[in-house]
């Protein structure tokens, strides 16, 4: 079986567990049969009319029925302690390798999958495929062993009644495989989206509850929810139709030996002499056929939890199947810090049209550039590649004249700072969070960083100062604040190189003025590519290129651009007009 061997992969070193399990539950399906065929020896000694029944014999048999059935059972929970052994490791490696492969992806795959759809991708199917080493593993071997072992017995006792059983048998498995089979898989696959779908839009509603609030669009917001939950009964429905009449017919012909079987025996017993035989036999039969068609449904049941088992895997491996960052095997070291792009052209994983096109430009060693340009121009994307958030797919972006994918990826990350929009602070006390900048700063250190970036006033209003845990106890920060903080760990961390993206949207006035005083002292003396909205912050810098479409369109300083009349002059012409309108509505406001 596929599922299994693909299972074993997972856990190299205890493949022993599995086949220990496997084993176990297949000598114990064995000793599951042997109780019916003493039972019927018993019964057979019993009914005998020619010579009166054994005392010695029928114990023997009553104590091997037994035996044999109490055999199985302990076996069967052998088998069980194993596969649950099995199943553990299965998840631990599986969430392992999953994160293992995850940490070596690009920075920018997590841009598109959040982290809490990776978690729950991971997590489920993890836990799916341990529910199925664990609890269907043992019953595998019987839902195979079984059907074939009964199979043979039928047709050991009397050929004509065991010829019989196969109309139903042949009829109930025709009927499974149309349940199952190329459709059944689809049906699987649709399942375990749309709950996929459900959980995830369950989730974006509980995120989006403030804005919601605010727009006060309760019912509209919840459209998405209602519809994925909506979709997902419809599925679950159409599903539960039309296997409706399949499954019905199943459960009534795997059911059904005796309406053959009775009569069959009472035209044999009406053709024969021996009709104590054929009794026996009859017996025999109905005694095993239950059994039988309770390995069939099982059997059925376990196609299902192994098409789960399956999909489960082919999730998580679509998840971790992202190209991984190359590394080299020849680092360079940086030398130098001049940052220069080479008709860099990259196109977005699962987008058609590119990005950004024939990207080229250099920023000298120490001096400042700005990206500034229309949303969506593609200015992002461009500051991302050089601390490799993705790779560019033609073109080189280096530092100091050596290929960013030339450098260990270590060696760059201590070369390159970078502080993006969405801050990010852990759940841990602050000194920790700075220290993520630069693990063995001493306390002095930190402090002087935090001046540097205008925080002292928050740290004074923290109760208990560097150690207070953010997001405990109330103490929440402002996106100002927080921001500030990352670029005190910038500040902490001084990389020769900086990347800036929209360090100052969203802030007011005030804490745009702390940020822009942390953000010149971060940037003292380093080679700098700052995104920037507001166009005030880049007259000064030393050049400045103006990003449309995925090109640099303009480029040059603040004046020389002016001067052009071009894109960035109408662009100044708007932000200066801008600012009148605030002015405006605060004179009106007074
Ligand atoms: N992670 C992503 N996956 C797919 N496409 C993306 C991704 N990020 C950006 N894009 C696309 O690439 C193009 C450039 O986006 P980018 O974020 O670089 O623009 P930008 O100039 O930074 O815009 P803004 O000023 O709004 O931040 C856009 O068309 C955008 O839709
Ligand atoms: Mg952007």
């Amino acid at each position: 079986m596929q599922i299994i061997s693909k299972l074993r992969e997972y856990i190299p070193e205890k493949k022993g567990l599995l086949t220990g399990a496997l084993f176990l539950s297949a000598t114990s399906s064995l000793l599951g049969i042997l109780p019916f065929v003493f039972i019927w020896l018993l019964v057979r000694e019993l009914l005998n009319t020619q010579t009166p029944p054994s005392q010695a014999l029928v114990s023997t048999y009553a104590w091997w029925a037994s035996g044999t059935a109490l055999g199985g059972v302990l076996l069967y929970f052998l088998a069980l302690t194993l596969s649950h052994l099995a199943a553990f490791r299965l998840e631990n490696n599986i969430r392992r390798q999953a994160m293992q492969k995850i940490v070596h992806f690009p920075l920018g795959f997590f841009d598109n999958n959040p982290s809490g759809r990776i978690r729950k991708i991971i997590d489920d199917n993890a836990g799916i495929t341990h529910m199925f080493l664990a609890h269907q593993l043992p019953d595998l071997a019987g839902s195979i062993l079984m059907p074939l072992i009964s199979l043979v017995l039928l047709f050991v006792f009397d050929w004509r009644l065991g010829l019989a059983c196969l109309i139903p048998i042949v009829t109930a498995l025709t009927i499974t495989r149309f349940m199952i089979g190329e459709q059944g898989r689809r049906i699987m696959r649709e399942y375990m989206t749309s709950l996929e779908d459900m959980n995830a839009e369950a989730v974006e509603y509980v995120r989006g509850i403030p804005v919601v609030k605010v727009f006060q669009q309760t019912v509209f917001s919840f459209k998405n929810f209602y519809d994925s939950i909506i979709r997902y009964r419809d599925m679950v429905h159409s599903f539960a139709v039309t296997r409706e009449k399949s499954l019905a017919s199943y459960v009534t012909t795997i059911h059904a030996f005796a309406y053959i079987l009775i009569p069959l025996s009472i035209l044999l017993i009406g053709n024969s002499e021996d009709y104590s035989s054929i009794l026996l036999d009859l017996i025999f039969y109905i005694l095993i056929t239950p059994v039988f068609a309770q390995c069939i449904m099982k059997n059925m049941y376990m196609n299902q939890a192994v098409g789960q088992a399956v999909e489960a895997i082919r999730r998580i491996e679509e998840l971790t199947d992202v190209k991984q960052l190359d590394v080299t095997d020849d680092p360079q070291p940086i030398t130098n810090h001049e940052i220069a792009f080479k008709e860099v052209s990259f196109t977005y994983p699962g987008n058609n049209s590119k990005a950004v096109e024939d990207i080229k430009f250099t920023i000298p060693q120490g001096k400042t550039y700005a990206l500034v340009g229309p949303s969506g121009g593609g200015k992002t994307t461009i500051a991302r590649f050089i601390p490799r958030f993705w790779d560019a797919d033609t073109g080189q972006v280096s530092i100091g004249g050596v290929d960013v994918r030339d450098v260990a990826p270590k060696e760059l990350m201590r070369h390159v700072s970078f502080v993006f929009q969405n801050t990010k602070l852990f759940k841990t006390s602050l000194i920790d969070n700075l220290r993520y900048g630069n693990a063995h700063a001493s306390e002095e250190a930190v402090n002087r960083a935090l001046d540097w970036a205008q925080c002292r006033e928050i740290i004074d209003r923290l109760p208990n100062g560097l150690n207070t845990v953010i997001g405990s106890e109330g103490t929440y920060l402002s996106g100002g604040e927080q921001q500030r903080i990352a670029l005190a760990r910038a500040i902490l961390k001084d990389a020769p190189v900086v990347v800036l993206d929209e360090a100052t949207a969203f802030s007011d006035p005030e804490n745009e003025h702390l940020i822009q005083r942390a953000l010149n002292k971060l940037t003292q003396g380093k080679t700098v590519l700052t995104i920037a909205h507001r166009l005030n912050n880049v007259v000064d810098v030393d050049s400045i290129l103006v990003i449309d479409k995925g090109a640099v369109v303009e480029q040059g300083k603040h004046e020389e651009l002016l001067r052009k009349e071009g894109t960035y002059a109408g662009m100044w012409n708007e932000f200066q007009k801008s600012l009148q309108w605030t002015v405006g509505k605060e004179v009106c406001n007074d």
